[in-house]
């Protein structure tokens, strides 16, 4: 299941309230239990049309939930909430390179499986579709299986026209061009993108272990060392990014899946844009993940990404309230450090950066949250000229051996359980009525998806 994202632009930061998970109704302003839609047309990032999807966050409450399954606890989100992102100065690529990542990547096989069938591209016959395991904004992503070589891939399907009234064109094709050139352990892995007259695909590692959502939620909160480890590998993540100018601007734990082997590994570059040396003003994302840089509409870049991390971090780490006062106060009830059901007031709160921490609230942790989440970039941890080195030298991650870290070597907190490659039961079951994918017949996006 995916959140609520947003987008809008630099000259309307107002936004508006969209309902429509499926007919995309541009007009209807009711929320629709689990997933409602910002939409917004406007220009943006100078020139585009831009509208917003917004995907609801879980309730702050539920996050302290400690039983249920992932199944369960998804149909308890049914309230509409928040949204998330990320931008700032880099670090050298040389300091972070891709550590190899066997004899094998998704892009080998991929092109020794064309090769092997005498095809330059892939269709929707080469896949046999198994099971739903997550809904987006635009679309649907399934477990399937490539018949050649009879491996599980993630396919995640979209259809043009809903991404053409959404106005997502543009998010789209930044999603496929970036994933065609990641190659990092905690980032997903493409296989292959492709098109029919209906619909675009992104063939994707298939990761087993489900979201950190789903498992934050069974959890409660995490240990510290746990939610270290987690976060270790996004700031790896987003140091590799960042590296190649990729903003990504979408973390939140909905988005971050567990391998089989209990690593990270982020899906989800629908918000991910190549940014150079210039800014930004696209206002996207998911809520309460929103840097306030981002709110102001003042043109933002990676450092966007380092307050989103704060939030993630926040939100994740275990309280120890002392024996002596185990009943929690009001206070320490909300979730994230910055929450309202009103996007405006939240918006505010975001801007307003009055940030609180509960009783028991590891004293590193807090103080690494404050460095990141702080709105005066020019004291933001990893947007400053040291980069991503300042928060990897923060003492909340003094345990962490970096490059053990991305050798893969740390043995991870938590192993999903796994009964095979074709294992879905980390994910939530999701009903199987979609269109059916394909046809031959003219294809009336052809030059809006030329680039795909
Ligand atoms: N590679 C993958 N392997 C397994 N599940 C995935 C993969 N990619 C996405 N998913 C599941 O599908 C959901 C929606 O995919 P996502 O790319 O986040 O779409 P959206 O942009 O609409 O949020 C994710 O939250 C996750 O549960
Ligand atoms: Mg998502």
């Amino acid at each position: 299941m995916s959140s609520s994202k947003i987008a809008s632009s630099k000259n309307s930061p107002q936004l508006s309230r969209k309902h429509d998970p499926q007919s995309m109704s541009e007009s209807s302003s009711s929320v629709d239990g689990r997933s409602y839609r910002e939409s917004q047309t406007s220009s943006y990032d100078g020139t585009r049309q831009s509208s917003t999807t917004t995907s609801m966050y879980k309730p702050l409450s539920l996050f302290s939930k400690k039983s249920g399954t992932a199944s369960d606890d998804k149909k308890k989100d049914e309230q509409p909430n928040l949204l998330r992102r990320l931008m700032t100065k880099t670090s050298n690529p040389k300091e972070n390179p891709p550590p190899k990542k066997g004899p094998q990547t998704v892009k080998e096989l991929a092109a020794r499986t064309l090769q092997s069938m005498d095809r330059k591209e892939f269709n929707i016959g080469d896949f046999t579709i198994k099971k739903t395991v997550g809904t987006g904004s635009f679309g649907r992503v399934h477990l399937v299986k490539l018949n050649n070589t009879g491996t599980y891939f993630a396919l995640k399907a979209l259809r043009k026209s809903d991404v053409i009234k959404m106005h997502q064109v543009e998010h789209i094709l930044n999603e496929k061009s970036i994933l065609a050139v990641l190659d990092f352990p905690f980032l997903v892995g493409m296989l292959a993108s492709f098109q029919d007259p209906g619909h675009l695909y992104f063939v994707l590692e298939y990761i087993q272990g489900g979201e950190l959502f789903s498992y934050l939620r069974r959890s409660g909160r995490f240990e510290n060392n746990v939610a270290k480890f987690y976060a270790a590998e996004v700031c790896a993540a987003f140091e590799y990014l960042h590296a190649r100018h990729i903003v990504y601007r979408d973390l939140k734990p909905e988005n971050l899946l567990i391998d089989a082997k209990g690593n990270i590994k982020i899906t989800d570059f629908g918000f991910a844009k190549i940014i150079k040396d210039d800014q930004t003003w696209t206002l996207c994302g998911t809520p309460d993940y929103l840097a306030p840089e981002i709110i102001k509409a003042k043109g933002y870049g990676k450092s966007v990404d380092w307050w989103a991390l704060g939030i993630l971090i926040y939100e994740v780490c275990k309280r120890h309230y002392p024996i002596s006062k185990p009943k929690i106060s009001t206070d320490d009830c909300w979730i994230p450090p910055f929450s309202d059901d009103d996007n405006i007031r939240l918006f505010e709160k975001i801007t307003a950066c009055k940030l609180r921490f509960p009783e028991g609230f590891d004293k590193k942790a807090k103080d690494l949250c404050k460095c990141l989440l702080t709105p005066d970039l020019s004291k933001r941890y990893g947007n400053l000229k040291r980069g991503a080195a300042d928060v990897k030298g923060h003492a909340w991650f003094e345990a962490i051996d970096w490059d053990r870290l991305m050798r893969l070597e740390i043995a991870a907190p938590y192993i999903p359980k796994v009964a095979g490659e074709g294992d879905t039961s980390n994910f939530e079951t999701y009903d199987e009525d979609y269109p059916t994918y394909g046809g031959h017949g003219k294809d009336n996006y052809k030059d809006t998806f030329k680039d795909f």
